[in-house]
């Protein structure tokens, strides 16, 4: 059993505190913008922020998680209008998209935690997040110019 927020609500599950993060937020509540990629904390598609920082839904259970705060990519922003949204927007970042949920968590945690991060700082956070359609260049550029334009 755990008591969650996800996206500003509060959220009740009964069921096998052992369930990873992920099967709650796609199965039980439909929130299915958090992909499902390796299943083992190797690819980064399944990242969501808790109490503030990024992890990987798959391997988190959610007994381990017990009153916390959790983002989804659904809650980044209500409008779509974080700066990295924006940034990855007008950069054209995605190619099929299937990373990019977890790309887009992932880099406006970097943001958070440093505002203005350079390339060493970047290749660092984002190791984690596997594209198979090599949209590196991109991510980098666009995390460069979220930084730029400010965080909300
Ligand atoms: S599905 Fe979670 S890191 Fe790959
Ligand atoms: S955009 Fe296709 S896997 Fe990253």
């Amino acid at each position: 059993m755990a008591t969650l927020t996800v996206n500003g609500t509060e959220r009740r599950y009964d069921g096998d505190g052992d369930m990873p993060l992920l099967w709650f937020l796609r199965d039980e509540l439909g929130l299915t913008g958090t992909k499902f990629g390796c299943g083992q904390a190797l690819c980064g598609a399944c990242t969501v922020h808790v109490d503030g920082s990024a992890v990987r839904a798959c391997q988190t259970p959610i007994s381990s998680i017990e009153g916390a705060k959790v983002t989804t990519i659904e809650g980044l922003s209500g409008t779509g209008e974080h700066p990295v949204q924006v940034a990855w927007r007008e950069l054209n970042v995605s190619q099929c998209g299937y990373c990019q949920a977890g790309q887009i968590m992932q880099a406006a945690s970097l943001l958070k935690d440093i505002p203005n991060p350079g390339d060493d700082d970047i290749d660092t956070a984002m190791s984690g997040n596997l594209c198979r359609c090599g949209t590196y260049p991109r991510i980098r550029a666009a995390i460069k110019q979220a930084a730029k334009g400010g965080r909300t």
